[in-house]
């Protein structure tokens, strides 16, 4: 056993564990941040998306004593006025997922990747989402949607 100590969403955590669970199973089981989503458990569908230290970073293959003194965000406990909350509004109100069970990863995806000096262009973005998360449903039309308005107002520098 081992003592971690880390931000969540802002506050401070210390949790005495077995140094390799995953990170994964520590929020969802320990912190009760049950949106960050259980998949493929091998790093590729990206269902289990969170940002640490503001990049996203697949849960389930990060053991705990990795992020030791690292900041993780998740969906869930965004705080109001970051990207990762108006992430979440965007999503809401193009109601961008059908089941959604990939939408929480891929929100953190888009979040981390628009919280950024120089944000990533449409393209970039698309193949990123491409390559890190797997969507079985048909919600895609409505997330690129989504995606549009967010990458603009990252352009125009609206949360800067
Ligand atoms: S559950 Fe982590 S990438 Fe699939
Ligand atoms: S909305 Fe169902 S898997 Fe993506």
């Amino acid at each position: 056993m081992k003592l971690v100590s880390f931000k969540l969403d802002g506050d401070d955590i210390e949790i005495e564990t077995n140094p390799d669970a995953s990170l994964l199973s520590i929020l969802r089981e320990d912190l009760s941040r049950l949106g960050v989503r259980t998949g493929c458990l091998l790093g590729r569908c990206g269902s289990c998306m969170v940002l640490v230290d503001g990049r996203p970073m697949q849960s389930c293959s990060t053991p705990i004593w990795s992020i030791e003194g690292c900041a993780v965000s998740t969906v869930e406990g965004a705080r109001p006025g970051s990207w990762m909350a108006r992430v979440r509004e965007v999503f809401l109100e193009e109601q961008a997922a059908q089941c959604g069970y990939c939408v929480n990863g891929i929100m953190t995806t888009v979040a981390g990747y628009l919280d950024r000096a120089e944000p990533p262009s449409r393209q970039h973005l698309l193949e990123l989402l491409d390559e890190r998360h797997l969507c079985r449903c048909g919600a895609h039309v409505r997330m690129l949607r989504a995606l549009d308005r967010l990458e603009l107002e990252a352009c125009q520098g609206k949360l800067a």
